[in-house]
């Protein structure tokens, strides 16, 4: 690994301005907790916690940039609103600035926003952290969800999903088909598994 933890914490913290460093260590450390509690590997969970808004900051042509870079595929919603790019441009800078190449880690990063079906145990943990880190306090249910994301990972998975959307859907604003595609996965599979 070309940098430590504690220095890829100093790029970070020069960075970004405001809360977002301090959003970033709260996933930080709730992924780790999660990874704790479901046996994954705790620095790797560290360094997507960490890594996972890297490329937020970025001027939105730079991110379409490193995107086509790297032949990631651009959705034309994603065109639209480049701000959504944010998790697969992280993933392509997580490569060119901090030398991550763990594909898991890479793709923990790469679909933090809107998930996709069958995520890893690394992918759902960042996905979940980044919804319940502490600092978070906008969003509804946050105690509950806290709660059961020490659970039943993939139950708060569908929670966090059927929230999003929910909020999408009532304050007008556009939802991301990966998203749609993501909640309806983990639907099937809840409802499988419940069924059973
Ligand atoms: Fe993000
Ligand atoms: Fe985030």
């Amino acid at each position: 690994m070309k940098y430590s933890i504690e220095e890829i914490q100093e790029k970070l913290r020069k960075k970004f301005k405001g809360n977002r460093f301090i959003h970033t260590l709260g996933v930080e450390y709730t992924s780790v907790c999660l990874a704790m509690k479901y046996g994954e590997d705790l620095e790797k969970a560290e360094l997507a916690g960490l890594l996972h808004d890297c490329a937020k900051q970025l001027p939105e042509k730079k991110m379409i940039q490193l995107c086509t870079d790297h032949k990631e595929v651009i959705s034309e919603m994603e065109m639209e609103h480049p701000f959504l790019l944010h998790g697969k441009a992280g993933a392509c800078l997580a490569q060119d600035k901090f030398e991550i190449n763990d594909e898991d880690i890479l793709n923990a990063i790469r679909y933090h926003t809107t998930g996709r079906p069958a995520m890893t145990l690394l992918e759902k943990i960042v996905f979940v952290a980044d919804y319940i880190e502490p600092n978070r306090n906008k969003a509804d249910h946050l105690d509950e969800l806290r709660r059961s994301a020490f659970e039943n990972l993939d139950e708060t998975v569908l929670l966090i999903l059927d929230q999003t959307l929910d909020y999408l859907e009532t304050s007008g604003k556009d939802i991301d088909q990966q998203t749609v595609i993501t909640r309806d996965y983990y639907r099937d599979l809840l409802r499988s598994s419940n069924n059973e």
